[in-house]
């Protein structure tokens, strides 16, 4: 079996998670919409992540709705004490499979509450407040009155560590005025770099760090690169996209999703890929800004 632990740990929260993660949001139904196309194969791709070793699960209520947190219970209670459940709030499905923001008080307390029902848990580990932004990227603008809001549920011990998805660097410095930031998760692998320094902004504050669509989401990132260094080590090269987010930084934390557990396995072994520096440096290439040429 693989050792996932050979990828290290970090902190999240209260907590020393492995640093190879799962992410559930792929377990609901197509569009992350209804429930699964095969239900024993979710619960199976939950049970044997958690048997691999994984200790950090990414969800939210608003995936089905309510879908990936009702198979996470159906398929993980009573839950190991060394797991740690991290949802995200911030939103509500329409009956049309749509996205909508719902980031007023009520709506943040009923969020908590949905996903305190659908796991079937007293208090939240972690609870990131997911901004709407501009789709996959965040736009600027206070965020204090959500995460107030947040941290009030914390007060009240529904939740027990706050987080950020889809943020700034300076709505990190805003939100860490309220209260202490455990995590922030933004979009961000080996093709889109766009968070390159606040990974390193964290890292140097010791918040993790966790990116999204680490595989590249609902299209598999394809580069020359990442073929050519999968046939050198023997890889494949999803399997050496994250790798890369391993070697990126200690305070990355993976969430690769996936329905299947052929996939599962084939992403929990790229904890134990490393990669040559030479390989890591063109693997760079692949994402890297664009260089501004003085004139
Ligand atoms: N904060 C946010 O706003 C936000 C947004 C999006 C996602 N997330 C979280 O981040 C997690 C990861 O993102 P994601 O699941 O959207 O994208 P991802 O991990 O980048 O990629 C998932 C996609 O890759 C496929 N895949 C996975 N492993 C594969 C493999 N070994 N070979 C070939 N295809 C493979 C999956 O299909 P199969 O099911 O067929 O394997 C799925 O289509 C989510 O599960 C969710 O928990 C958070």
């Amino acid at each position: 079996m693989t050792q996932i632990a050979a990828a290290g740990a970090f902190e999240l929260g209260g907590k020393t998670v492995n640093r190879m993660g799962y992410g559930a949001m792929q377990l609901a139904g197509p569009g992350v919409f209804g429930p699964p196309r095969d239900k024993d194969e979710a619960v199976a791709v939950l049970r044997e992540a958690v048997a691999s070793g994984v200790n950090h699960i990414d969800t939210s209520d608003y995936y089905g709705p309510h879908v990936t947190n009702q198979l996470i219970r159906e398929a993980l209670q009573p839950y190991p004490d060394d797991l740690t459940i991290v949802t995200k709030v911030g939103a509500v499905r329409g009956e049309d499979a749509s996205w909508n923001p719902a980031i007023t008080p009520a709506d943040l307390t009923r969020a908590v509450h949905d996903n305190l029902r659908n796991l079937a848990v007293d208090a939240m580990e972690v609870v990131n407040l997911r901004r709407m932004g501009d789709g996959h990227g965040p736009t600027e603008g206070s965020l204090a009155a959500q995460f107030e809001a947040l941290a009030e549920l914390q007060r009240q011990g529904l939740i027990r560590h706050l987080g950020l998805s889809n943020v700034t660097s300076a709505q990190v410095a805003e939100a860490r005025a309220i209260a202490p930031v455990a995590c922030v998760q933004n979009m961000y692998n080996i093709a889109q770099r766009r968070d390159d320094a606040l990974i390193d902004e964290l890292a140097a504050l010791g918040v993790a760090y966790v990116p999204f669509f680490p595989l590249g989401g609902f299209s598999p990132l394809q580069a020359q690169a990442l073929t050519e260094a999968a046939a050198t080590l023997g890889a494949t090269p999803l399997q050496v996209a994250l790798a890369w987010l391993l070697a990126r930084a200690p305070n990355v934390l993976l969430i690769p999703g996936t329905s299947s557990r052929a996939h599962l396995r084939e992403n929990l072994a790229a904890a134990e890929l490393s990669l040559p520096a030479e390989i890591r440096a063109r693997l760079d290439t692949i994402g890297a800004p664009e260089r501004v040429v003085a004139s």
